[in-house]
């Protein structure tokens, strides 16, 4: 019986994740869940924001489903100790080197996106971030300079096999898709993306039928404003892609309504499952947070981790439908709590 680690967190992470787990009881699935805590709520209780007890539950999944981490109130503790130490962990430990992050916008949402209510329906696109390397893996420090100046660095980074992995994964999505890859970085100012660029050509002779574009980070962000529509999939590094996909999830509505996926080298069908928002450390515990995010992540983790490509067809169809029929929280114009939206997709279900 598949295990799946429920590795709830901080902020509205517990209140999320709950619906989640009431969709997937109601799908009466042969599933066994085991939960441990992580991030802030883990240093509180155990000095120390990803436990050895919770790394060794996630290495035991099948699939983990996540919350969130963060919370102001431990910005002062040193980085490792730091609710955000707990996620980076668990990508590094895990080899969570490609995160799929799916922007699309779900009918009946157009007027909760900034933007046209055209040009927002439009959005349909996966971007396709690269996750245990780039300057958030590099080598990282503080020093005084000559005359007491206070300096930083952070290490940009990848090497050719880092490079060529994601970017087959770009390249297999699309080809699932609409055969287009766009590739995302910073040639014209820094090596490690001319690099990327370089690699990305290489890997492309393997896929003539996907058609391949470049882009610089810049004119991206630009472009996901100006025609979002024109996007199929984007693969860019760390950095760039977290930035981006929280662009792109806004553009499609709101951030409650985004899932993703972070896939494992280790074997293909592991991934850890989240919403792409935060702990909203200030909703939190006021039933204000929409679970769809949380739910439909669950609804990949069903399809890719587990095999069970009909019942995340269910979840999906549901969460759809109960938007469609007005169900709406707090970030979509609407006033459902977090459970009343959760029982609207059940019904649905
Ligand atoms: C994300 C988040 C994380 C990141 C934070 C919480 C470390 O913003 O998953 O996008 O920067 O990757
Ligand atoms: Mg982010």
């Amino acid at each position: 019986m598949p295990l799946i680690a429920l590795l709830p967190g901080d902020g509205i992470g517990p209140e999320v994740i709950a619906e989640a787990r009431r969709v997937l009881d109601a799908l009466a699935l042969d599933l066994t869940f085991e939960e441990a805590p992580v991030g802030g709520q883990a240093y509180m209780r155990a000095g120390n924001p990803l436990p050895a007890t919770t790394l060794d539950l996630a290495k035991r999944a099948d699939a983990i489903l996540f919350g969130a981490v963060g919370d102001p109130q431990f910005d002062g503790l040193e980085r490792r100790l730091r609710p955000e130490a707990a996620i980076l962990g668990l990508r590094r430990e895990l080899g969570l080197f490609a995160n799929l992050r799916p922007a699309t916008l779900t009918p009946g949402l157009e007027d909760a996106s900034p933007l046209k209510p055209e040009i927002a329906g439009a959005i349909d696109m996966v971007i396709v971030r690269e996750l245990t390397g780039d300057v958030y893996f590099g080598e990282k420090g503080r020093r005084v300079g000559p005359g007491g100046v206070r300096e930083g660095h952070d290490l940009m980074r990848y090497d050719e096999t880092e490079v060529e992995r994601i970017a087959r994964v770009g390249f297999e999505t699309a080809r699932r898709r609409r055969g287009k890859l766009c590739s995302v970085d910073k040639a014209n100012v820094l090596e490690t993306s001319q690099l990327w660029r370089d690699i990305v050509n290489e890997v492309a002779g393997d896929y003539d039928d996907i058609e391949l574009t470049h882009m610089y980070v810049d004119n991206a962000a630009m472009q996901l404003v100006r025609n979002p529509g024109q996007f199929d999939v984007i693969v860019t590094g760390n950095l760039f892609g977290d930035i981006l996909s929280d662009q792109a999830s806004m553009c499609a509505g709101s951030i409650g309504m985004l899932p993703s996926a972070s896939l494992s080298s280790w074997r293909s069908s592991l991934g850890m499952y989240e919403p792409i928002h935060g702990s909203a450390p200030d909703i939190a515990g006021q039933g204000k947070a929409n679970p769809c995010a949380t739910i439909l992540s669950a609804a990949m983790m069903l399809r890719h981790s587990l095999d069970l490509a009909d019942s995340a067809d269910r979840v999906e169809a549901a969460v759809a439908k109960a938007i469609a029929g007005g169900a709406r929280t707090a970030d979509l114009g609407g006033t459902l709590s977090t459970s009343a939206m959760g029982d609207a997709i059940l019904t649905a279900l």
